[in-house]
């Protein structure tokens, strides 16, 4: 069997009592079934001060570029702010470096009457000025609070789990092919 694809599945949200917890758990049970694919779950809120203004913490940092240096693929699951993604996210894509370029990037959003798709085609342009190539397919949950019931799961599981199906064979598509062509050459050759 192939090497299996090592994804990052990414909070793009860090308020406290954050619905991304809800969102990021059904994904991560789902791409835990999937023998195709390692997961990582990477948290960005350690990049931030400590309600004291303690000072953000180096070795949180070391530690998520480290982890986000090692995939070869990224799930970001991003709710809507304002028409937007979140300034946390957009504070962990400006802080670690290099980590990005010449792997593929998948879009898990929620939010209001949206359901986040105004932030992942803002998120598109900032992951092409990153050199990430991000993939067509995304799973889009409108209203998302009223597609899980108490327990977390998706009152429509089978239709849920279809879209993401369809995101990961995309994804592994394309991380498959681009770890490849690093190795045969490494993108800083033309970056
Ligand atoms: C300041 C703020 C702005 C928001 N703007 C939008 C928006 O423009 N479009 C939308 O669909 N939902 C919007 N929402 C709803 C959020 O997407 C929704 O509350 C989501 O659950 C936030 O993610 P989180 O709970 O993981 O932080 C907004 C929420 C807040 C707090």
């Amino acid at each position: 069997m192939a090497k299996p694809v090592r994804i990052a599945l990414i909070y793009g949200s860090i308020r406290e009592g954050r619905f991304c917890d809800t969102i990021v758990r059904w994904a991560a049970r789902e791409i835990d079934g999937h023998e195709a694919f390692e997961l990582d779950v990477i948290d960005p809120s350690p990049l931030f001060p400590a309600p004291t203004n303690a000072p953000p913490n180096d070795s949180a940092a070391n530690d998520l570029q480290q982890r986000l240096h090692r995939a070869d693929a990224f799930v970001v699951a991003t709710p809507e702010y304002n028409h937007s993604f979140s300034a946390p996210l957009k504070h962990l894509l400006d802080s670690i470096y290099g980590v990005w370029q010449a792997k593929p990037v998948a879009f898990i959003s929620y939010g209001g009457v949206s359901g986040g798709l105004r932030a992942v085609e803002q998120l598109r342009l900032v992951f092409a000025e990153l050199h990430a190539t991000t993939i067509r397919q995304v799973v889009s949950f409108p209203n998302a609070p009223e597609q899980f019931d108490k327990q977390g799961h998706p009152r429509d599981p089978e239709r849920a789990s279809r879209n993401l199906c369809k995101l990961l064979a995309q994804l592994w598509w394309w991380a498959s092919a681009l770890r490849q062509a690093r190795q045969e050459e490494a993108y800083a050759s033309v970056s």
